[in-house]
């Protein structure tokens, strides 16, 4: 299996509560996070782009490092990692994500993907006169397929001509290009989310419990056969590893019990108005109620392995073993101290 960490390019890494850190995104912090994932034999970190906070006493994801600036940052800072950073379509033209990954490949020497973004939560885009209107919640994977054949032109000619309802690009130049094929991951959740995986991407992040995940990788698995294609599947899990199960299940609760209300109430105001179904914003809204396992909404919806470093390896191996996914990506309460402590006490434990 292969192992990612979710950098903490925005307020709180993703844990609206204030029962883990509260702190400001910092290029240093998620620097330091990537030489030490780096150092542990991790195999790529992924840094996420939010337009607009959700607020409360935490001011949870009220800033975030822009993407592709930190992840060339990181880029020259490190020297084998994978880089994914991540690209909200409504918020740039292809020509010029095209001509950033460019960058960040010659950079890092060819260790850029990029991962797809569509945008369900409308208030980012809305604030700067970038939402295509309500429509655009069920077109967004329509609109993404198209956006990824132009990069992918662009990438393999150095230029594209593409005429369409969304876009218009005229012999578009766009050198130099990259030297690797760029890996490309989306994390849709929906049904149309997994559908462009199975259909153009490469590898799909899912973000969902374990027994949602066994499901989830046989629908993608089949999506992907029916499209004559395989995708390489990864889950998102928070980690919270300590001397003993008792002391992780404790830190968990704690993240419960003082989870920022205010931002959870203003990310299912988000969530409540996508139109389109199955996906993450369901997840969120299903979060209130949810265990720390499958997901409390305390720590965004995404389930939590926690336990004693021993009983968190025992129970990577069964998820991997059960589910048959290719890779974990991960985020921790304290980052550095996660991505340590996961390289010493709990990779070497693992089968
Ligand atoms: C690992 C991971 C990374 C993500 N990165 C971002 C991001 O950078 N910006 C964002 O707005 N949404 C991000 N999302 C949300 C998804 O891209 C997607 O929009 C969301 O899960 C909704 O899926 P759906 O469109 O299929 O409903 C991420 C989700 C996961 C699991």
């Amino acid at each position: 299996m292969k192992f990612g960490v979710f950098l903490p390019n925005g307020s709180n890494g993703y844990i609206p509560s204030a029962g883990s850190p509260v702190y400001l995104p910092t290029f240093e912090h998620n620097k330091q996070i990537s030489i030490e994932a780096e150092r542990q034999g991790l195999d790529f970190v992924l840094s996420m782009m939010k337009f607009r906070g959700f607020g409360g006493e935490t001011g949870y994801w009220d800033a975030c490092l822009e993407s592709f600036t930190l992840m060339a940052a990181i880029a020259a800072a490190t020297e084998k990692i994978g880089l994914f950073p991540s690209i909200s379509l409504l918020s740039q033209h292809p020509a010029y994500v095209a001509r950033m990954v460019a960058t960040i490949d010659d950079i890092s020497g060819g260790r850029c993907g990029l991962n797809i973004v569509t945008g369900w939560n409308k208030a980012e885009y809305e604030q700067m006169g970038l939402w295509r209107g309500d429509d655009y919640y069920v077109e967004r994977y329509e609109y993404a397929a198209e956006y990824l054949s132009i990069l992918r032109q662009l990438w393999r000619d150095g230029t594209a001509t593409h005429k369409s309802k969304y876009f218009d690009l005229d012999d578009c130049s766009c050198l130099p290009r990259p030297q690797v094929e760029i890996p490309i991951v989306c994390a849709g959740q929906s049904p149309r989310g997994k559908q462009f995986v199975a259909d153009v991407a490469d590898q799909q992040f899912v973000m969902t419990d374990v027994k949602k995940l066994k499901e989830s990788v046989v629908d993608i698995n089949e999506r992907a056969a029916k499209a004559g294609r395989k995708v390489g599947i990864y889950a998102l899990f928070h980690m919270i590893a300590s001397d003993t199960d008792a002391q992780a299940t404790r830190i968990g609760e704690d993240i419960i019990a003082k989870a920022d209300n205010g931002a959870l109430q203003n990310i299912l105001a988000s969530a409540n108005l996508d139109t389109n179904t199955g996906g993450t914003s369901d997840q969120l809204k299903a979060g209130l109620n949810q265990t720390i396992d499958d997901g409390n909404l305390a720590f965004m919806g995404i389930p939590v392995i926690h336990g004693s470093f021993a009983t968190v390896a025992e129970k990577i191996d069964q998820i991997g073993e059960e589910t048959g996914i290719d890779g974990m990506l991960f985020s921790w309460p304290d980052f550095v101290g996660g991505v340590r402590d996961f390289g010493e006490r709990i990779k070497p434990r693992l089968a």
